[in-house]
């Protein structure tokens, strides 16, 4: 058995002030707790990616990761009922002179016993399969239970039918049909803490931005998204998914591992009053971030300009017009000749860490497991 290593963590009049705190001691992160004048020491690393467990928050006697919500028992260490098995190292201490010793040697071994794997939890790849698949994005929000005649989604259906045609399988996902949360900023509290997959995917079983990440991650060849032009930028909806595909492009910048692989994005922008080419060049700075590729010419698009606030006549030109569609079908055809050429001939990726984005130095780490963390300081 280890010598002990008797330490001071601090006073125990000002530990006792706080129901929880992060405190380091000889370079070993440890989260202090008091419950009704007891103190307890356990790690403050969370077994899951890192999270520092005393800047979380007590729920009774287990300490709340502030990441993502993991638990362990204050005292013990154990993961809350169902994870006792999943645990991180207690310490002991003991009070001298008004001081709150901790015992480093003391600590109990960190076990994590394995949370049930994600299903999106898989190496990216082209699933195996001749025809090219093409997933439309619909981003324009309605009443779906009176839904009006959306002129991107009109021309977005024109695509499909024609990718149809094309002997490609089709998939349309409408986001106003979804019911997801918006991005909580994991990546904000720290790099670490926005993971693959999606933080909230993982605690929020009925959260469905998963078919989104299923559809572009693992299923599309080709992602067409549609969307109307709002006060010159795309729609909320478009937004509210590419926030949460934070955490695809983040796989880049803390991994260096890239998602996305020779697939094709393009875009139907619409709307009665301009800026296509802003939202266009918007779309195509983000998904290109995301790793894809893009036909010659990699949108369509349609605005009447500033003065056309008849909005009628919007619905009414984009129906009638024969050359938008055509213009939605030879989309189609650009996209799917390229995801052609690109499945044929698999040509080698340079990943060259994103453009530089890519950490270098978690680069080197880019062989780790998805979700696995980085060690702990009681496994260094
Ligand atoms: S719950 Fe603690 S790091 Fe994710």
């Amino acid at each position: 058995m280890a010598a002990s290593r008797w330490t001071r963590v601090g006073s125990v009049e000002e530990l006792a002030r706080r129901p929880l705190q992060q405190v380091e001691v000889e370079g070993v992160r440890l989260a202090v707790s008091c419950v009704d004048g007891e103190l307890a020491v356990i790690s403050g690393a969370c077994n899951h990616v890192g999270g520092p467990l005393g800047d979380g928050r007590l729920d009774g006697d287990y300490v709340t990761c502030p990441w993502h919500g993991w638990k362990f028992h204050r005292q013990t260490g154990e993961g809350e009922p169902g994870f006792e098995e999943d645990c991180v190292p207690r310490y002991a201490t003991r009070v001298d002179g008004g001081d709150l010793l901790v015992d480093l040697a003391s600590a109990t071994k960190r076990r994590r016993k394995p949370h049930a794997r994600h299903p999106l939890d898989r190496p990216p790849g082209r699933e195996p399969g001749d025809r090219v698949r093409v997933l439309g994005i619909s981003t324009t929000n309605m009443d779906v239970a009176a839904p009006r005649y959306s002129t991107s989604d009109a021309l977005l259906d024109t695509a499909l039918a024609h990718a149809g045609g094309l002997g490609c399988e089709t998939r349309l996902v409408k986001l106003r049909e979804l019911s997801f949360r918006a991005c909580e900023g994991y990546y904000s509290k720290a790099a670490r803490a926005c993971t693959w997959p999606c933080s909230i995917t993982q605690m929020d079983p009925a959260d469905q931005m998963d078919q989104v990440y299923e559809g572009i991650v693992f299923w599309a060849d080709v992602i067409l998204v549609a969307t109307p032009i709002r006060w010159g930028v795309a729609s909320s909806l478009y937004f509210k998914m590419a926030e949460r595909l934070n955490c695809v492009q983040n796989q880049i910048t803390l991994r260096n591992r890239v998602m996305l692989r020779n697939k094709v994005a393009a875009f139907v922008i619409t709307g009665g009053q301009d800026n296509v080419q802003g939202v266009a060049g918007q779309a195509l700075g983000f998904f290109s971030e995301l790793g894809c590729q893009f036909p010659q010419f990699p949108y369509i698009a349609h605005s009447r300009g500033w003065s056309a606030e008849d909005m009628e006549e919007n619905v009414r030109y984009v129906q009638a017009s024969a050359e938008l569609h055509d213009g939605a079908r030879a989309l189609c055809d650009r996209s799917v000749d390229l995801a052609r050429r690109l499945i044929a001939t698999a040509p080698e990726v340079h990943d060259h860490r994103a453009g530089r984005k890519a950490s270098g130095f978690l680069s080197a780490r880019a062989s780790l497991p998805v979700l696995q963390p980085g060690p702990a300081d009681d496994e260094r």
